[in-house]
């Protein structure tokens, strides 16, 4: 079979089989029919329609130890920052006056929020900003701390799987953490109807096309809101510093495979993707992605959130931002709406 056939089949089935997706992910061949198809795709459900979410990274203390992550507990060389509340506050005011609907509260997994702290905080964010969505990102939880968010005010939670393949989930994570707990909560936070976003990391250490292939078959499980992908960026403070970076070009071709087989999907056009290519998030825009998460966290602490080296936005203000996104969304063909921005829902 032909690529361009390929393209076809996905596009009407939704699906491949296991070897077709190989040559698919393998080929650099078809990428312009790719992203053509999955732009079309895009534009038959959400127009040029780009929805904002407003990150706020609240803390960057975290108890787990990823190997790829540049937060991570044994990295001593990060200086570690905390939101306080009426900081956080402050980031949602500024980010409604900018047009933000949704806020993105992430962090690493910091016990010194405790359920009550974290809930007094969202309950507080919907309170003043009763047409907004709420969306959290600290990792790990039990149910129970989940519902408590949940009963907060928190609706959509977002947990990448970061790999579905166990023994690549080993090689990335240390004992402490397994793929079957990751995979516990993504199902606990269905089953509370949180809107959960997944998703992984493309050209990570170890990463074979075998391993991407399993995560599309486990989101095809999992049938997340949002699905998010960026490319793997090295951090030189953490076991994997000699290893390279992701490539754009493969990130690229998979957000284009994600929209034709999850057409309705949320896919965000990544701040990791915007830092391995000055034009980046503009190409995941193109390729298919239809949300962007600028960063709204105070400038002066947006350099410690180092998941990665060199990423971008951490000098300018929040409005900068919007007026910089603005017009990049623009260019590459898009407009940003302002709006809760949900999913548009599939009727079968
Ligand atoms: N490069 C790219 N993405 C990273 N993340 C963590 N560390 C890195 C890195 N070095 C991603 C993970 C995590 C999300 C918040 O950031 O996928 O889920
Ligand atoms: Fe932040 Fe361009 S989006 S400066």
């Amino acid at each position: 079979m032909k690529n361009s056939e390929l393209i076809e089949k996905l596009k009407c089935d939704r699906n491949l089989s296991d070897d077709e997706f190989k040559v698919l992910l393998e080929s650099d061949a078809f990428d312009e029919f790719l992203y053509r198809a999955a732009d079309e795709k895009r534009r038959s459900i959400y127009g040029d329609e780009v929805y904002i979410r407003g990150l706020i990274e609240f803390t960057n203390y975290c108890r787990n130890n990823c190997y790829y992550c540049g937060i991570r507990r044994d990295n001593k060389k990060v200086e570690r920052y905390r939101l306080t509340k009426e900081e956080i506050l402050t980031c949602c005011e500024e980010g409604y006056r900018l047009g933000f609907r949704t806020f993105v509260l992430q962090g690493g997994e910091d016990s010194y929020y405790t359920d009550t702290l974290l809930c007094g905080i969202i309950s507080e964010i919907h309170e003043h900003f009763s047409d907004c969505a709420i969306t959290l990102s600290v990792g790990e939880n039990s149910k129970e701390s989940y519902r408590n968010f949940f009963n907060a005010g928190a609706t959509r939670y977002l947990l990448r799987h970061e790999t579905a393949d166990a023994e690549h989930y080993q090689k990335l994570h240390p004992y402490s953490m397994s793929l079957d707990n990751r995979k516990r909560c993504l199902y606990t936070l269905k089953e509370i109807e949180y809107q959960v976003g997944s998703g992984f990391m493309v050209g990570a250490p170890y990463q074979k096309t075998e391993f991407l292939i399993e995560d599309l078959r486990f989101l095809q499980k999992l049938k997340p809101d949002m699905i998010g992908i960026g490319p793997y960026i090295t951090h030189t403070d953490t076991p994997f510093a000699s290893f390279e970076n992701g490539s754009m070009l493969l990130t690229l071709r998979l957000i284009s495979v994600l929209r034709l087989m999850f057409p309705y999907a949320l896919i965000p056009s990544t701040t990791a993707l915007g830092t391995i290519h000055s034009q980046g998030r503009e190409l995941g825009l193109k390729a298919g992605a239809n949300v962007i998460m600028p960063n709204l966290s105070p400038v002066g602490v947006r350099k410690l959130y180092s998941l990665y080296e060199n990423k971008i936005c951490t000098g300018e203000e929040a409005a900068q931002c919007r007026g910089c996104l603005e017009q990049r969304v623009k260019s590459a063909g898009y407009r940003i709406v302002t709006s809760i921005g949900n999913r548009i829902k599939e009727i079968e």
